[in-house]
């Protein structure tokens, strides 16, 4: 059987579950449940980064041990992680016992090999990166150049480990395995790699929160820096160090990382994993970060979404599909509730929901529930080519971790059962007494459904359920081999009739924080403005019913304009040079209906008319078709 083997980073139980942390696990999530799905021998590992400097200074603060500490953060992890039901295999903790001998055991080995030798280290760590930088490497001298906090100066007894012996064969290694994901990614790293690679300090001598040197090397006032001991995780949790012949899975196939760790694990992973004589994994998969107005997600900035939160109000599995579609994998992506409505509106509850809608029902209106596919070749053979060809090709863009890629194609084969049953109108042909021809078109786009609710499957596990029960079929590794694979349809189908998979939302659920919408104001400085920000201002379709002069201006023109309200509004324009009033009634205008009142003249003025104005002077705005007075324009 094939084998597959995901991993998520471990994250540090310094900062509480936020979206970003959702977003990876929710990734890998997807991933091992598509190949589950495909029938692979499937291993998904997910878990707590526990050591460190920065934990033991965390717990400190918060006036705990480290160990009580650490449980109950790596706690909320686990528990959010159940709550959201993600299908980790084993949920691994830094802290574990078989973890920590794993570790000594790889260190063991690695000095052995002649790859670790004493010596001091001498430079510059930053603490919240858990990384050590040299001076060029620093921002004006001080600060990281990961994460722009200032640095500590470290001189102490290290470690280190020759990871300059390893530069070529990595160098190789990127060139030939093509590892990293995406690929715009890799030269970023080679690089790095290519401008010289310093040894590694791999002990820390100034605090004790970390695993301790094997006995065999006799050094008890070392602990291990905690990269190496987290990056191990990806073998120990295997049974690497307790029995070597455990590690069935390895080589992983899909670590999925964020880009601020793809230097540890596309650089140091590799080099020890050289050093141990184990193979190297076959994919890292790093992806870009949410941000909130255009700052990266973290507990430091204090602007970080829970994604809890969201999940409640707008539905775990709508979440999960956001996430993955919104944005390209390895891009950033700005984190908006009005995003997220419109992806829950448009793609969700239009495309894919109505479609199902709409088969229950002409299903049950023409054809008692029952219907079958027999004729959708011979009236559908062009519609079902091009389904053919969505849906074979859809595969790879989930082996190069593009989500968003995989279900914007998903999303055209639901287009052409929409446009299908627009077109050749199953209802007319119903009149016209062409029942075969009608019941193709509905067959077809039952069709479509049900391939989609099997490809749909690992992002939206209950929704396609549900939609698998409307259509009496089981989502399993046969129909995926059958409808997926096979491209088989399904034969008689007995619809049932289920409550619809999606409700529209008008307006956001979640109430932004205050300190959020400071830092729009700042943003709205740079010229950039989220979409939530243009929803701000209400601009209406109005109808021009009254126009005068204001005598003694010789700008100003006074209007009533009709919004569509109880009575018209008063609007004074500048606009007494370009238009004369008989030549404004009736007229349509685009108007700012929520401008604070102000007095012009004298004149109370309710709104604001758009217009354009260039050297040729000034043109009014106005709807190419007429629209009802109050029409809202977006
Ligand atoms: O780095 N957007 O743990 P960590 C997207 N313990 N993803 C984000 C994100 C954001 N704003 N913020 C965090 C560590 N992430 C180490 C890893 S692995 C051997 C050791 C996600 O708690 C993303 O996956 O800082 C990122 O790489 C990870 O959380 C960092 O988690
Ligand atoms: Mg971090």
């Amino acid at each position: 059987m094939k084998k597959m083997y995901i991993t998520t980073p471990i994250y540090y139980v310094n900062d509480v579950p936020h979206i970003g942390h959702a977003y990876t696990t929710i990734i890998a999530d997807s991933t091992a449940r598509y190949f589950r799905l495909k029938g692979y021998d499937t291993f998904f590992l997910t878990g707590t980064d526990e050591h460190g400097q920065k934990i033991e200074q965390s717990a400190k603060a918060k006036g705990k041990s480290p160990k009580e500490y650490v449980d109950e953060i790596s706690a909320k992890f686990k528990n959010l992680w159940d709550e959201f039901e993600i299908s980790y295999d084993k949920f691994i903790r830094t802290t574990d016992e078989k973890h920590k001998i794993g570790v000594q055991r790889a260190f063991e080995k690695m000095y052995q090999k002649g790859d670790i030798y004493k010596g001091t280290y001498e430079g510059h760590y930053c603490i919240s990166c858990e990384a050590f930088f040299t001076k060029t490497q620093l921002i004006d001298g001080e600060f990281c150049p990961d994460c722009g906090k200032a640095t500590t100066i470290v001189k102490e007894e290290s470690y280190f480990f020759k990871l300059s012996k390893y530069q070529d064969r990595l160098l190789e290694w990127y060139q030939t395995a093509d590892p990293i994901l995406p690929k715009s990614k890799k030269s970023e790293v080679v690089r790095f790699v290519e401008s010289g690679l310093n040894d590694l300090s791999i002990t820390r001598t100034s605090f004790d929160w970390g695993i301790k040197l094997p006995k065999s090397i006799n050094d008890p006032k070392h602990v291990m820096y905690v990269w190496l001991d987290a990056l191990l995780n990806y073998i120990t949790a295997l049974g690497y160090g307790e029995d070597e012949k455990l590690m069935y899975y390895w080589p992983a196939d899909y670590h999925l990382v964020g880009k601020d760790i793809l230097r540890f694990h596309a650089i140091y992973w590799p080099a020890f994993l050289m050093s141990l004589d184990l193979e190297l994994p076959k994919h890292i998969a790093a992806h870009g970060w949410w941000t909130r107005n255009g700052e990266k997600m973290s507990k430091s900035k204090g602007n970080v979404v829970n994604p809890k939160e969201v999940a409640d109000a707008y539905g775990l599995e709508n979440f999960r599909y956001f996430l993955l579609r919104e944005v390209p994998f390895g891009q950033d992506g700005d984190f908006s509730q009005r995003a997220l409505i419109n992806r829950i509106n448009s793609d969700l509850n239009n495309d894919l929901g109505n479609l199902l809608n709409r088969v229950i029902g002409m299903s049950e209106k023409y054809f008692n529930f029952t219907i079958d596919s027999k004729d959708v070749k011979k009236y559908h053979q062009d519609e079902l080519k091009e389904v053919n060809i969505i849906v074979s090709s859809l595969e790879k863009y989930i082996k190069k971790m593009q989500w968003h890629r995989f279900l914007e194609e998903l999303w055209k084969i639901l287009s052409i059962a929409n446009k299908s049953i627009d077109r050749y109108a199953p209802w007319a042909k119903m009149k016209e007494n062409k029942e075969d021809e009608a019941m193709a078109t509905i067959a077809l786009s039952a069709n479509i459904l049900a391939k989609t609710a099997i490809l749909l499957h690992p992002v939206m596990p209950k929704t396609t359920q549900k939609i698998a029960n409307a259509l009496n079929f089981t989502i399993d590794k046969n129909s995926f081999e059958k409808f997926i694979e096979n491209l088989e349809l399904l034969e008689k189908i007995e619809i049932k009739k289920v409550p619809p998979l999606f409700t529209k939302i008008e307006n956001p659920l979640l109430k932004e924080k205050k300190e959020n919408l400071k830092k729009e104001e700042k943003k709205k400085v740079d010229g950039i403005i989220t979409i939530d920000d243009f929803f701000k201002v209400s601009l209406k379709v109005g109808t021009v019913i009254d126009a005068k002069e204001i005598p003694k201006s010789k700008k100003l023109l006074k209007l009533k304009v009709d919004l569509g309200e109880d009575r018209p509004r008063d609007i004074v324009a500048g606009i007494k040079e370009y238009y004369k009033p008989k030549e404004l009634l009736q007229k349509q205008v685009c108007v700012v209906a929520n401008l604070k009142p102000a007095k012009l003249m004298g004149n109370l003025s309710e709104g604001m008319l758009l217009a354009a104005k260039d050297e040729d002077g000034l043109t009014l705005i106005t709807p190419m078709k007429p629209k009802k007075p109050g029409t809202p324009i977006r």
